[in-house]
């Protein structure tokens, strides 16, 4: 079955139109922006809040470096290594005239672009559509400055080690738990059954919201996809994202469970250190990147370790070197794939001007492939120096990046005393505009 992407819809008129009809109709309380009305959030909360459809219209510079690649194609979702390696060898920053987007896809680049935050915004949104960068203005990850750092802070109180380590004993419990129950399995689904249990039973209700976990996955997982360009899978994951934003608009302190992650931040909004709207906007920073994120990394893990034995004989052997298994593991799976920056200025990358208001996708799960910065970069190694990008760097670096380590930890030390051989098969690719791993793969486990 083809996926119908229009090229002409990336940033185009069809981007245009549905952005005009999410200011005009979606977004409460209007105020002025560039080109247009503007969202509920004053540029007092979010001091980068400008949002001007046209910028995303310009084109690219003559004689700089362009693909006519689609990086958003069933095709390439299922086999994004290859596209990948083009878009390396062909600059560091290569034009993608089908999305009207910049791209970066080498390791040293977009690490340079992720720390230079003044100049590869994130306020004006990281999607790669204008609609879905109007609807999630007032969350953490679409915001700069003074604003972005004030969240951050906030989410902080719930996600820094120091919080986390209470949960620690919960989720080592649940680990050691499921990984018996598999045990006794003839053979489970390595994401269903192993990866999605913690997230699911343990961070899904420590984010204490009233829904169930089913739709909660539903969201998450449609929240990533309408980061997109304006294509098919954008469009038909616009509900699941629509009802999103809905549910976090009309979100109460009252509807919550006492003392959870999204009380605290709906509570920071009753108090005044956060807009009530923004409050709101941060239960989206818990729910939408919490879950498929650590469940992607987790099933790679399990894969990776089901395909290399040695390497799991390694670590059984040396389980300091679980904490290496789980930044190898966001390595070379790279759950994110990438999010895009708008140019707030001219900027020039190896010789290439990028101009004020471009946009350009900054391709982790490339960066991560970069054969100048890792060696045998498709090899899982327990031995690498130096970080990668799969929870990104800079500014927006993942503030759930502990909870995701220790979740990984939990089930590679439960793991340890009883597996002796971790068996994996049939993999399948999931297909999402912004995640990339597994959407199920089949696995066994022959205890010791
Ligand atoms: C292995 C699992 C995970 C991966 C691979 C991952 C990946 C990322 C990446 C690449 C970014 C950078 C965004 C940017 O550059 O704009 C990010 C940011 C973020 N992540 Fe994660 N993430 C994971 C788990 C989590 C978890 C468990 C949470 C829990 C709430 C979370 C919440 C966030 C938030 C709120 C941001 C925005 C931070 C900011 O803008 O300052 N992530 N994540």
């Amino acid at each position: 079955m083809r996926d119908a992407e229009d090229p002409r819809q990336a940033g185009g008129l069809l981007g245009e139109r549905l952005a005009a009809f999410a200011h005009n109709h979606l977004l409460p309380a209007p105020r002025e922006f560039i080109g247009g009305r503007e969202t509920a959030y004053s540029p007092a909360d979010d001091d980068n809040h400008v949002f001007n459809v046209s910028m995303l219209r310009r084109g690219a510079v003559a004689g700089a470096p362009t693909l006519s690649v689609d990086l958003y194609s069933r095709a390439t979702l299922l086999k994004p290594a290859e596209t990948y390696r083009q878009i390396r060898q062909a600059g560091a920053v290569v034009w993608l005239p089908k999305h009207r987007l910049w791209v970066m896809g080498r390791y040293r680049d977009v690490r340079q672009a992720l720390s230079d935050d003044e100049t590869y915004c994130s306020g004006n949104g990281v999607a790669a559509n204008p609609v879905t960068n109007v609807l999630t203005a007032g969350t953490t990850l679409a915001s700069d400055g003074e604003a972005h750092a004030k969240r951050r802070r906030q989410l902080l109180q719930s996600l820094s080690a120091k919080a986390l380590s209470a949960i620690d004993p919960v989720l080592q419990a649940e680990a050691s738990a499921v990984i018996d129950r598999l045990c006794d399995r003839v053979e489970f689904d390595g994401v269903s059954d192993f990866a999605a249990h913690l997230p699911i039973r343990v961070v899904a209700d420590l984010v204490g919201v009233d829904i169930d976990h089913h739709r909660m996955l539903k969201y998450g997982r449609g929240g990533f996809d309408v980061l997109g360009p304006t294509n098919t899978r954008t469009l038909k994951a616009a509900p699941a994202g629509l009802s999103f934003w809905h549910y976090a608009r009309s979100i109460r302190s009252a509807s919550v469970k006492p003392g959870s992650w999204a009380q605290s931040v709906l509570a920071a909004g009753d108090a005044g250190a956060l807009s009530p709207a923004e409050a709101k906007a941060m239960v989206i920073d818990f729910i939408g990147p919490s879950l498929d994120t650590t469940i992607l990394a987790s099933a790679q893990l399990l894969w990776s370790l089901g395909t290399h034995p040695e390497v799991w004989e390694e670590l059984r052997d040396n389980p300091d070197l679980v904490p290496a298994a789980a930044v190898e593991a966001v390595r070379l799976g790279s759950p994110v794939r990438g999010f895009t920056r708008m140019l707030k200025k001219d900027s020039e990358v190896d010789g290439i001007a990028l101009g004020r208001g471009q946009r350009v996708v900054l391709l982790y799960a490339s960066a991560n492939m970069d054969e100048t910065q890792f060696e045998q970069p498709e090899v899982f190694s327990l031995h690498r120096k130096g970080a990668n990008l799969g929870w990104g760097f800079g500014a927006h670096a993942c503030v759930g990046m502990h909870l995701s380590k220790v979740e990984m930890h939990a089930l590679m030390r439960a793991m340890i005393p009883r597996i002796a051989r971790i068996q994996v098969d049939k993999p399948v690719r999931l297909l999402n505009n912004t995640l990339q791993g597994f959407q199920s793969l089949r696995a066994s486990f022959r205890a010791q």
